[in-house]
């Protein structure tokens, strides 16, 4: 079993699900170019992905070499593929969970790159859609919360984008049984739902710290990409469910603290 983009946190978090599992980083194998010659594998978990999605709007065309042409490289050793994907790819107007047969939409060049990438996928493959991701490992919003928890008294955080953060640790356990399932598109991710400034709250509770949160919108905040103001994910095809997201919070920060 082979996991790319094992530098990242999706990818810690697999070779820890995983023991046997070889972990390929950027440096091993930049997934823009075509696998390293004599590369074997019965199984690859491809976590590989530029996920900068403001960064993506500047330069879409590197997005898409990694999120497009890196999902047709993985492709080209011709073994199975799990690709994981994101609520990005929806954009937002539904007001319900969004499920696997929903048309998508995506209102960003991230979200585009990564639906492409689906497509490149190929019919053996298990495309799992998942959402807001955070664990110990990596850049995401728990460990900027913290940091800037530790630095601030008060931190103005997005009240009007819906989602449901989920914890890799859970994706990762939740994988081998993804393995049992036809290939196909799934939405796999945390149980429950809340906003950005809600989430944050709960990682200051959580982690005991006093900070403040300041609830502001979107256009407040002023991202250079546009992003679904709704993206929670559930499935209609049995795929696993996950713990709710204030579980793998905690169990995030229990390794975090
Ligand atoms: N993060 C989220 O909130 C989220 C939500 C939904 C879905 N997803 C999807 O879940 C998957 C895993 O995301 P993640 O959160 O684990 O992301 P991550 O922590 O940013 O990890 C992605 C990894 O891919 C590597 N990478 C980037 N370009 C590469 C290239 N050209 N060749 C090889 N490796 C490359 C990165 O290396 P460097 O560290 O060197 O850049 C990084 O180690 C991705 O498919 C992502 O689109 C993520």
């Amino acid at each position: 079993m082979l996991v790319t983009g094992a530098g990242g946190q999706l990818g810690h978090a697999l070779l820890e699900a995983f023991p046997s599992a070889r972990g390929l980083t950027r440096a091993e194998w930049d997934v823009t170019q075509p696998p390293p010659p004599g590369l074997a594998a019965d199984l690859v978990l491809h976590t590989a992905a530029w996920t900068d999605v403001d960064g993506a709007e500047d330069d879409p065309q590197g997005a898409a070499a990694v999120n497009v042409g890196g999902v047709q490289h993985a492709a080209s050793l011709g073994v199975p593929l799990v690709v994981w994907s994101t609520d990005y790819v929806f954009d937002g107007a539904k007001r319900e969970p969004y499920v696997e047969s929903d048309a998508a939409s995506p209102l960003g060049a991230y979200g585009r790159t990564k639906l492409h990438g689906e497509a490149a996928a190929g019919e053996t493959a298990w495309v799992v859609r998942s959402s807001w991701l955070f664990g110990p490992t990596s850049r995401n919003f728990v460990r900027t919360m913290l940091r800037l928890g530790a630095e601030r008294d008060e931190v103005a955080v997005v009240d009007d984008q819906r989602g449901s953060p989920t914890y890799v640790g859970d994706i990762a356990e939740a994988t081998e049984q993804i393995l049992t399932l036809p290939y196909g598109v799934y939405h796999v991710a945390a149980a429950g739902d809340c906003t950005w400034a809600e989430f944050a709250e709960a990682i200051f509770d959580e982690a005991g710290l006093p900070t403040r949160v300041r609830r502001i919108t979107t256009a407040e905040f002023g991202a250079r990409a546009p992003r679904p103001a709704y993206s929670v994910l559930r499935s209609e095809k049995g795929a696993p469910e996950l713990p709710h997201w204030r579980d793998g919070l905690r169990r995030c920060l229990d390794r975090l603290l």
